[in-house]
């Protein structure tokens, strides 16, 4: 049995004939949006064989399933990264059960930092395209013509559109930029971030590049919002640190919530 079987089997046992609409996967910070959720279960990392050991503060390490909005989500507390163990592969499993247990879309969410003085910290931003800096794929050792990923439009339009509608109608200022991964743990250093700011980056993190490109091999349509929670490196006298992201993160939180609720209430399988 595979892994993704495996967790499957686990699922269905706690939630037999649940099939969630959405995926999503809270970042940094993002963690109490999963109190949003009319939980029918949760189900401990632990207890899913393949997904991440979450070691980093601020990430929970489960899986939610249950109803926002009237949408029935599937939603992970926690992710893990690149840095922890040097695999990008390391959200394989978790993005191949989400498509396994039948989501028809994703929601990924971050902490990143700013590169533009607009969207200071505490702001929120609809990731509309990428940089992968990193030089690594999840798809490493993936076998088959489907591992030549199009990559042309990973952030889906009318998904992207939605976000904007919830956006507007909530009230919630939505700015919108290229997310440029970054291996991390390390912070970058100023030249790296005026070297981004030259490619066309507009917000800076250390995750969701490959649950972006996971997802895409397995056909799931997504969008991604990231949770300013600093100016990138240079360009504040403010030191960066992990506490300050944590921290930071939680002045987004009410509005990134408004905002993922009115999506999910608004939630149309994308076309
Ligand atoms: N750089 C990289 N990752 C981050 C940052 C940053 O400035 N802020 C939050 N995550």
């Amino acid at each position: 049995m595979s892994q993704v079987e495996a967790c499957l089997a686990v699922i269905h046992q706690a939630a037999k004939g649940f099939v969630p609409q959405v995926g999503m996967v809270l970042g940094s910070g993002l963690g109490p949006f999963a109190d949003q959720v009319d939980a029918l279960v949760s189900i401990s990392f632990d207890d899913l064989p393949g997904f991440p050991q979450a070691g980093v503060g601020g990430h929970a390490g489960r899986l939610v399933l249950g109803h926002v909005g009237g949408t029935r989500v599937a939603v992970l507390q926690g992710r893990a990264h690149y840095y922890e163990h040097g695999q990008a592969d390391v959200m394989a499993v978790a993005i191949q059960t989400f498509k396994a247990m039948g989501c028809e879309a994703l929601v990924l969410t971050n902490a990143a930092g700013s590169m533009v003085e607009e969207a200071g910290p505490g702001s929120v931003m609809l990731l509309t395209d990428h940089i992968n800096m990193t030089g690594v794929s999840p798809l490493f050792g993936a076998q088959g013509n489907t591992r030549f990923v199009d990559m042309t439009q990973a952030y889906h339009h009318g998904m992207n559109d939605a976000m904007r509608s919830a956006a507007r109608a909530n009230h919630v200022t939505l700015h919108e930029g290229v997310y440029a991964w970054m291996c991390g743990p390390h912070f970058e250093t100023p030249a790296e971030i005026r070297a981004l700011k030259i490619l066309g980056a507009q917000a800076v993190g250390m995750s969701t590049v490959p649950e972006v490109i996971l997802a895409r091999h397995q056909g799931l349509p997504l969008c991604a919002l990231s949770i300013v929670t600093n100016y990138a490196a240079g360009m504040s006298p403010t030191p960066l640190s992990h506490e300050q992201t944590i921290e930071y993160a939680a002045l987004a939180t009410h509005a990134v919530e408004s905002l993922l609720n009115a999506f999910l209430q608004g939630y149309e399988t994308p076309a």
